[in-house]
């Protein structure tokens, strides 16, 4: 969608990964078929955004003999943006059933776009986990900026985004304010239009995963 790369940006682009998203981003496809994909893109995205986690050395006894194999190392925290993570945080805790989940409820001012911080609830001691935020869009990137700020207060510091679509304006304005954090995406579309809304994106998310549109 666009030429342009960023050293912290991976795009996904597993060809299951980008079917699916094609048919979220179709109009067409409904509240239901829209929340079960955006929930399989999550736990398929997951397996690229875990893959250099440290692991530590575990044995076990097979039926026959004893096997070397491993355990991960670090505590994992999942942070969902309200509403629309949840969706994504879903499939990836399918995937990650023993990490802990925080929420952020945050949402865009329709007006100026600031993001308005209303809900915060983070596990205990997050600072020595690894954390990944969730949120299927990436737009201006305020509600991500603010999320982080919030998670960095805590002390974390290994701080992943997990995110569907971004724009190329956000990643700037992310990367600006949060260099070391890395962002995993499926796509990085052309651009904002003049609301906020990512161009050809996918809509409003939230209002697509629970019909509120
Ligand atoms: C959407 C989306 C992101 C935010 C992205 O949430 O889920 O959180 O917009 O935009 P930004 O990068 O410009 O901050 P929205 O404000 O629609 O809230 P909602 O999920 O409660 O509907
Ligand atoms: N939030 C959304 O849900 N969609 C966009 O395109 C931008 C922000």
């Amino acid at each position: 969608m666009t030429g342009r790369t960023w050293p912290n940006v991976t795009i996904i682009r597993h060809p299951v990964v980008q079917e699916r998203l094609t048919v979220i981003r179709d109009r067409n496809t409904g509240v239901e078929q829209f929340r079960r994909l955006i929930g399989l893109i999550a736990r398929l995205m997951a397996f690229e955004i875990t893959r250099d986690y440290p692991t530590t050395p575990r044995t076990v006894e097979t039926p026959l003999e004893s096997c070397d194999g491993c355990i991960l190392s670090r505590g994992l925290t999942l942070v969902p943006i309200l509403r629309a993570g949840l969706g994504m945080a879903e499939g990836v805790h399918q995937l990650l059933p023993s990490a802990r989940m925080g929420h952020l409820g945050i949402y865009r001012d329709e007006k100026t776009l600031e993001p308005i911080t209303y809900y915060n609830k983070l596990p205990p001691n997050i600072a020595e986990t690894d954390v990944i935020v969730i949120d299927p869009m990436l737009a201006t990137a305020g509600s991500l900026i603010a999320a982080i700020d919030v998670i960095k207060g805590t002390g974390a510091t290994s701080i992943k985004v997990l995110c569907l679509v971004a724009a190329p304006e956000g990643i700037d304005n992310l990367n600006a304010k949060h260099p070391d954090v890395q962002i995993f995406t499926a796509s990085v579309d052309r651009c904002l239009n003049d609301k906020g809304y990512i161009l050809p994106g996918l809509g409003d998310a939230g209002d697509r995963i629970f019909g509120t549109a």
